[in-house]
């Protein structure tokens, strides 16, 4: 299924200072320069904050983790998590229609779908209550046919009990997630065959179940009022209090709603703002410093990316190094690679995790025997 950004986006957004709190403590699970990887709690946390996740919300999130916005929003359109269009005020609904389910009758779900909600996905109800959208399998096939509504289970649904369940969500009520057909958990339909002897330590509810009803939590946001997040691996034994690591851009401005083109992408691709200067870290001794250029020789850079792990991100950092050529690559001394290692800053360890060197002598050999007409 396609997935891209809504055609209507707000004019910007921004954490709220609890979400912002908890969005830094998020950063600080990760060593400096790879804040990069807090990106899916991020945008999680904005979704959990407006209801879907809007391009402003995928900027400033980028912003944070001094990500390009392509990064970013690579991982919220890749990810079915992702809301990427308004979702309804009470719940958006998740029907699976793998196999299991659709076999169990997960198309008669979708037609209440169809007729409590909106004959289409991805649309609101008319009363803005409910969204709904068919997913691929959930994982509780053995529960078929089921959906997900807001972050819980509900299982071994008919489309009555269903209808019913919509209709108490649309009243307030959160009905107990779980199986739906009076089964405790997966056991085979008719009955526990092995294990029998447990049957009579159960608790009212699965575990599951259970963890859905203390946290109550079903079709709730987060909102900010929960427990902040602890971060002891800070050495802070206070609850909730956190140290931020520090970050090129300390803090996200609220990202401004930027033109785009008819498809409604291309300014996602670019940064907000073009890097003068190249991305270079704390500088390693300049002793160890390799020859480097100040432009490509007869103004033709060799083609950098051909190098594995050399993507066009890096292959633009190593011109601003002043690396243009296969040739320098391969004339660097191990104390020339750890000084172009330590300058990568997003990348760095790079040249020799991916041996560089070699492969840049390979690229020329090969190159050389290409000119020659050598196989
Ligand atoms: S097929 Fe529906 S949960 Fe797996």
């Amino acid at each position: 299924m396609l997935r891209r950004l809504h055609h209507e986006q707000p004019e910007s957004f921004a954490f709220t200072p609890e979400n912002l709190a908890w969005a830094k403590a998020q950063m600080t699970k990760y060593p400096e320069g790879r804040q990069a990887s807090a990106v899916i709690p991020l945008l999680w946390r904005a979704q959990e904050q407006e209801g879907w996740l809007t391009r402003p919300a995928i900027e400033y999130v980028a912003e944070m983790l001094d990500m390009a916005y392509i990064r970013a929003l690579e991982v919220a359109t890749f990810y079915f998590m992702f809301q990427l269009a308004p979702v309804g005020s009470v719940a958006h609904v998740q029907v699976c229609g793998t196999t299991s389910c659709m076999i169990c009758g997960a198309e008669d779900l979708i037609a209440v779908c169809r007729e409590k909600i909106a004959d289409a996905p991805h649309a609101l109800s008319a009363d803005g209550k409910f969204s709904w959208e068919e997913v691929e399998c959930l994982g509780a096939c053995a529960n078929a046919p089921m959906a997900q509504i807001g972050k819980d289970y509900y299982e071994d649904l008919t489309a009555a009990r269903f209808a019913e369940i919509l209709d108490a969500l649309a009243a307030g009520k959160v009905p107990p997630p779980g199986p739906q057909n009076g089964r405790y958990a997966s056991e085979p339909l008719k009955g526990l065959t092995s294990l029998e002897k447990y049957e009579s330590g159960r608790t009212q509810h699965n575990a599951s179940v259970a963890r859905a009803l203390d946290l109550g939590d079903t079709v709730k946001r987060i909102d900010g009022t929960e427990e902040p997040l602890r971060t002891p691996w800070n050495g802070d034994k206070s609850p909730g209090a956190v140290k931020p690591v520090k970050t090129k851009r300390k803090e996200a401005k609220p990202a401004r709603k930027a033109p785009a083109d008819d498809t409604g992408v291309a300014k996602q691709e670019a940064r907000a703002k073009p890097r003068a200067k190249p991305e270079t870290g704390e500088a390693a001794p300049d002793q160890h410093k390799p020859a480097l250029m100040d432009a490509p020789r007869d103004g033709k850079a060799d083609d950098l990316t051909r190098i594995n792990g050399v993507g066009p991100a890096l292959e633009k950092m190593l011109h601003d190094l002043g690396v243009f050529h296969f040739e320098q690559i391969a004339a660097w001394t191990p104390a020339e690679v750890a000084w172009i290692d330590a300058n990568l800053v997003r990348f760095k360890g790079r040249v020799s995790r991916d041996g560089w060197v070699a492969q840049a002598r390979t690229l020329i050999a090969d190159d050389d025997r290409a000119e020659k007409g050598d196989d």
